[in-house]
C-alpha cells in the first residue's frame, strides 16, 4: 500500500448527501448488500483495506476515472475489470472530491433503514390528449350519418310515390315537399361543415409537413427515459455512444441493454408513472429477454435473437446534412452556454431525462437550425475548432476585429451546402 494513501477509516462525509448521490449514480450497477451490475458495495473501503491492502486514495481514483487508472496499469483495477466480464464502469469526473468521499462514507455507514413505503400509484389511466382529433371524428361520423339518414328518408318517399303510381295525393305531396324543405338545410348546412372541417384538415396538413414537435410513437417496449437517464442517472451516451463520433447518435442494441438486464429482471424501483405498475414494468423487462433470446431463470442464451423495433422519432428528409458530433463536441460548450443547458443533448431534445417516452421536443425545421447558429457564439478555442479554423479565425479576427463574437453564421452556419447534399 501506498504510504500516503490514507485508511479507510479516514473517510469522513455526509451520509446523507453520499445516499443521494449513490442512488443516483451508482445504484443502476451497484447494491449496498449483494452484487449486481458490479460489486456489492457497502464497507467497500474496509474491504479493499483488508483484502488488498488498499486505502481511500486508490478508491478515490477508480471512480473518478477507472479506465484511467487501469491504463495506469494498477494491478487490482485491471483484475476487478477481468474479474466482471470486462463490463465498463462509467467514469465520474463530473463529481467533486467531497462528494466522491461523501458516497464512500454512505457505504461504509448506512443510515438504517426507513420504514415507510410509499403508496403504489393509483392505476388510473393516462390523461388522453388526442382529443381534439378524436372530437373532430366524432363530429364527422355524426354528421356523415346524418346525410345518410336524410338520403335514406329522401329515397323512401320517393320510392313511396313512385309506387303509389306517379300520382301524389295532395296531403303526401305536402308532407314530402316540407320534410325535403325542412331536411334539405340540414343537409347543406351539413355539406357545408364538412367541407370547412376537409379545408381546415388540410391546411393543418399544409403547415404541418416537416413539422413534428410533439411527435411520440409507441414504442415495441415501454421504455422509459425518465426511469434510465433521470432517476439512475445513466450517461444519455452510455446507449447513445456515437454521438461524440459521427453523424448519428443510435440507438443501442439488445446487448446494450443486456449489459444491465443480465441481472435487473424486474422493477424495484419507487418511481412508479401515473397509470403504470411495477409489474408493468418487470413485464417489459422481460420483452428485452424474448428479443436477446435469454432464458432469466437459469441465465442462459439460446442464440435466436430478434431485434427489438424501435420506431424512429426524429427523422431529417435525406437532403439535409446534420451531424450529432458537430454539434455534440465541437458546438457543445457553446450551445450548453448560448441555451443554459447542464446537458448538450436538452438543447435540441429537451429534458429528455424527464421524460416518460421521448418526444419530439421542437419542430426541427430549417428556420430552427438557422435561429440557432445565428444567435450561437463558436467557442473558437477548443481542440477541434483550433485545429479546423485556424485560418478562418485569423481572418475573421481582421474582418470583425478581435473582440468580435463570432455566431455560427460566420463560418458558413448559413450556407445551403453545408446543410444541404
Ligand atoms: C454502468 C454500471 C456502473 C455504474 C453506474 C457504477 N459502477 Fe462501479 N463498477 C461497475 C462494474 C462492472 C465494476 C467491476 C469492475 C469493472 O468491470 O470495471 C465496478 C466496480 C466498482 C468498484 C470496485 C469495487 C471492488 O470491490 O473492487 C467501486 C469502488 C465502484 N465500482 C464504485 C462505484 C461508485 C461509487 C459508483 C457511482 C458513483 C459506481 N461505481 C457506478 C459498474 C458500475
Ligand atoms: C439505457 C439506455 C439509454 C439511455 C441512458 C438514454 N437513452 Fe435515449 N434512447 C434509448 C432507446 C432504447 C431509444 C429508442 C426508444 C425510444 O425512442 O424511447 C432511445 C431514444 C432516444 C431519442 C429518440 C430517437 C429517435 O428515434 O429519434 C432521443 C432524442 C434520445 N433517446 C435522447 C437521449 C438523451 C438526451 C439521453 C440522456 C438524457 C438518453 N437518450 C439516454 C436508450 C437510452
Ligand atoms: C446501465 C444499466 C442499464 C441499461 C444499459 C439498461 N437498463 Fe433498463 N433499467 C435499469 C435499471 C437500474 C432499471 C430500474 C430497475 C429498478 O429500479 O428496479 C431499469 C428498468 C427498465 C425497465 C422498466 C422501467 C421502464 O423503463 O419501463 C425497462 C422496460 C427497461 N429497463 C428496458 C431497458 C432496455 C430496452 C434497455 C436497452 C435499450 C435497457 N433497459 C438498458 C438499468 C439499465
Ligand atoms: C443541435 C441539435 C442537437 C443536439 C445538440 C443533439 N441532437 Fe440528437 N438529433 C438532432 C437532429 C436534428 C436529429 C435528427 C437527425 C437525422 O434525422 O438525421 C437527431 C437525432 C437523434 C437520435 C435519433 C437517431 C439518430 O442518431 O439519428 C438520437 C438517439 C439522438 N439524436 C440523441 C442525442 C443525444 C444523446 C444527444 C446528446 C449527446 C443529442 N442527440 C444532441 C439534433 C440534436
Ligand atoms: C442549439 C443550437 C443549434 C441548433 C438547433 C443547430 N445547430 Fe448546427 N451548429 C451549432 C453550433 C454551435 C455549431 C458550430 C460548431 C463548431 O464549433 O464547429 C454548428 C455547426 C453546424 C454545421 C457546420 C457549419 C460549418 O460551417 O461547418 C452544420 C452543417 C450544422 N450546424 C447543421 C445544423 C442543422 C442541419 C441543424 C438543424 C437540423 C442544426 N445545425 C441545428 C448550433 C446549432
Ligand atoms: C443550418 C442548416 C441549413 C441551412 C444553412 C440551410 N438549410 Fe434548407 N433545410 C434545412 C433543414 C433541416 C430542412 C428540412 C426541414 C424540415 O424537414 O422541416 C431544410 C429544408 C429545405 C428545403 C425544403 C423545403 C422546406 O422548407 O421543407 C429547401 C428548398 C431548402 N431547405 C433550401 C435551402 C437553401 C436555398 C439554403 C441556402 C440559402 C438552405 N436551405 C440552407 C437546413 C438548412
Amino acid at each position: 500500500m501506498n504510504a500516503q494513501d490514507a485508511p479507510a477509516d479516514a473517510v469522513s462525509g455526509d451520509a446523507a448527501n453520499g445516499e443521494a448521490l449513490f442512488n443516483q449514480h451508482c445504484a443502476a450497477c451497484h447494491k449496498l448488500d449483494s452484487k449486481l451490475i458490479g460489486p456489492a458495495l457497502g464497507g467497500v473501503a474496509e474491504r479493499l483495506q483488508d483484502e488488498q491492502g488498499l486505502g481511500v486514495d486508490w478508491l478515490r481514483k477508480w471512480i473518478k476515472n477507472n479506465e484511467e487508472l487501469r491504463a495506469s496499469g494498477d494491478e487490482y483495477a485491471n483484475q476487478v475489470f477481468e474479474e466482471y466480464n470486462e463490463v465498463v464502469m462509467l467514469p465520474f469526473e463530473q463529481l467533486s472530491d467531497q462528494e466522491i468521499d461523501d458516497i464512500i462514507y454512505f457505504t461504509s455507514n448506512p443510515p438504517a433503514p426507513k420504514e415507510e413505503k410509499k403508496a403504489a400509484a393509483p392505476a388510473t389511466s393516462a390523461t388522453d390528449n388526442s382529443l381534439p382529433l378524436g372530437a373532430l371524428l366524432i363530429g364527422f361520423a355524426v354528421l356523415a350519418s346524418l346525410l345518410v339518414w336524410i338520403l335514406f328518408r329522401v329515397n323512401t318517399l320517393v320510392n313511396l310515390t313512385k309506387q303509389e303510381g306517379g300520382a301524389l295525393e295532395t296531403e303526401q305531396a305536402e308532407s314530402f315537399a316540407e320534410t325535403f324543405e325542412k331536411y334539405k338545410n340540414v343537409a347543406y348546412a351539413g355539406m357545408g361543415l364538412i367541407t370547412l372541417l376537409v379545408l381546415y384538415g388540410a391546411w393543418q396538413f399544409m403547415i404541418g409537413i416537416g413539422v413534428d414537435k410533439g411527435y411520440q410513437p409507441e414504442q415495441p417496449i415501454y421504455f422509459s427515459h425518465k426511469i434510465h437517464a433521470g432517476e439512475q442517472g445513466i450517461d444519455c451516451q452510455y446507449c447513445h455512444s456515437s454521438a461524440k463520433y459521427g453523424k448519428v447518435s443510435g440507438i443501442p442494441s439488445t446487448n446494450v441493454c443486456m449489459n444491465c438486464h443480465y441481472q435487473i429482471q424486474e422493477y424495484t424501483g419507487d418511481y412508479i408513472e401515473e397509470g403504470k405498475s411495477a409489474e408493468f414494468y418487470t413485464e417489459e423487462i422481460q420483452k428485452i429477454y424474448a428479443s436477446a433470446g435469454f432464458d432469466p431463470s437459469n441465465l442462459t442464451y439460446s442464440g435466436e435473437e430478434d431485434p427489438i423495433e424501435w420506431v424512429r422519432i426524429h427523422n431529417m428528409p435525406d437532403f439535409v446534412y446534420f451531424n450529432h458530433a458537430q454539434h455534440v463536441v465541437a458546438g457543445g460548450e457553446a450551445i450548453k452556454s448560448a441555451k443554459g443547458v447542464e446537458q448538450v443533448c436538452f438543447a435540441c431534445h429537451g429534458q429528455v431525462d424527464e421524460m416518460d417516452e421521448v418526444k419530439m421536443a421542437n419542430d426541427f425545421t430549417m428556420g430552427w437550425c438557422i435561429e440557432c447558429h445565428r444567435e450561437t457564439k463558436v467557442d473558437m478555442e477548443n481542440e477541434y475548432n483550433k485545429e479546423y479554423y485556424a485560418q478562418l479565425h485569423e481572418k475573421l479576427k481582421k474582418q470583425y476585429g478581435s473582440e468580435a463574437e463570432i455566431t455560427v453564421d460566420a463560418i458558413g452556419g448559413l450556407e445551403c451546402g453545408k446543410c444541404h447534399y
